[in-house]
């Protein structure tokens, strides 16, 4: 069964070839991240309008890439949310125009699922560097899923296809968000959160033995699978603050004085460090407890922030390695909005609804139905 699968929830235009859930026959992408640094954030008329002009001939690409023609296609699938209404909606009415003139079925996609069906994906297309080191490349149920995305982070339980319960998440911003905040306030460009991890990780090559424990890790010590992430911008604030004036004060007004000050420029990458250390700390112990209680035959970590070296490295590693041959990761250009993911939880959850049926849910959460 191929699927055309079409992504467009945020600022990419995303078109794929799935043939039977794993295989990648093709994988398009294009983004308007150019017009975004330059603003240093998502405009969401412009990603919008950029999503127009792209998304045709995206999805011709993404056919004559995997040497395939409409009348080779089983099914399209289409993120209907969570996301920006005018992204969302390019994708969807692209997805339902081209169902009624190729006379094929739709299967609508929530976003945040469709990132954990990234790792259902052939292993060897999934990840080539973990390739040897998992003991099985199909996840196995019940998984253990955590998707943390720009918008979203959330603990899932999966008993099988389609069978979900959340169990924890964010009370406030989502670990992408935490990244990409705190990014800005040390003066790195968008995209914040891929920038600051390359900052952190030189600091961790060049200082291997340095304790990175400057910031909270909230709620490690409480009996949920909660998490806070709002903490660390006011946390980070006043430390640029400190160490520009030497006052320990959290005002935005000192911060802009402190900000350009050459004593945060010499500590930059050193806060980077701390921050992305926090953050993974944060999502490790409190995902471990749950491994832990739940004992899941995989554990599937997915969403943008899955691409995070760091993160990753910390799973592999956590509790002497405890985890290790349950855990599943895609690569990480894959972690981030892509379409492939898309058209795999298209297969596993096949779904299909008549195209007048199917609508953009901007505010979709990961329990929310499709
Ligand atoms: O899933 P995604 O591509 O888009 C959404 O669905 O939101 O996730 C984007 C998020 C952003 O917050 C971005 O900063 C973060 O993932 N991200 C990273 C890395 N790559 C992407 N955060 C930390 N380290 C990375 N390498
Ligand atoms: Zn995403």
């Amino acid at each position: 069964m191929n699927i055309l699968a079409i992504e467009t929830s945020c600022d990419e235009t995303a078109a794929a070839v799935i043939k039977n859930g794993r295989n990648i026959l093709s994988n398009v992408t294009a983004t308007s991240a150019g017009i975004h640094a330059r603003t240093g954030g998502v405009i969401p008329e412009d990603a919008a309008r950029k999503q127009i002009k792209a998304v045709i001939p995206v999805i011709q690409l993404a056919l004559s890439d995997a040497q395939v023609t409409d009348k080779d296609i089983d099914a399209i699938a289409v993120t209907v949310g969570p996301g920006l209404i005018g992204s969302l909606l390019v994708g969807v009415e692209t997805a339902k125009t081209l169902s009624f003139l190729w006379d094929i079925p739709i299967i609508p996609v929530n976003h945040l699922i469709g990132h954990i069906y990234g790792n259902w994906l052939d292993a060897e297309q999934k990840n080539k560097k973990l390739k040897d080191k998992t003991s099985d490349h199909k996840p196995q149920f019940p998984a253990l899923a955590l998707v943390v995305s720009g918008g979203h982070t959330d603990l899932v339980l999966m008993k099988g296809y389609g069978k979900l319960r959340w169990i924890g998440g964010t009370r406030d911003d989502a670990a992408g968000e935490a990244f990409d905040k705190t990014a800005r306030l040390l003066g790195i460009p968008y995209p914040g959160g891929p920038n600051l991890s390359i900052l952190a990780d030189k600091f961790i090559k060049n200082n291997p033995k340095m304790k990175l424990n400057m910031f909270p890790r909230p709620l490690t010590d409480e009996d949920n699978y909660d998490w806070s992430f709002s903490g660390l911008k006011t946390a980070v604030l006043r430390e640029v603050n400190k160490i520009a004036t030497g006052k320990d004060i959290s005002k935005m007004s000192d911060y802009k004085k402190s900000s350009v000050s050459p004593k945060i420029q010499k500590v930059k990458s050193r806060l980077a460090a701390e921050i992305q250390e926090a953050i993974a700390d944060s999502l490790v112990v409190k995902t471990a407890k749950a491994i832990d209680e739940f004992k899941p035959k995989s554990f599937l970590l997915a969403g943008g922030v899955a691409a995070n070296t760091r993160l990753r490295e910390k799973f592999l590693t956590h509790n002497n390695a405890k985890y290790y041959r349950i855990f599943h990761v895609c690569d990480a250009r894959l972690c981030t909005d892509n379409a492939t993911f898309i058209g795999a939880a298209a297969y596993y959850n096949n779904k299909i609804i008549d195209w007048k049926k199917v609508n953009a849910v901007p505010q979709l959460t990961i329990t929310g139905e499709t």
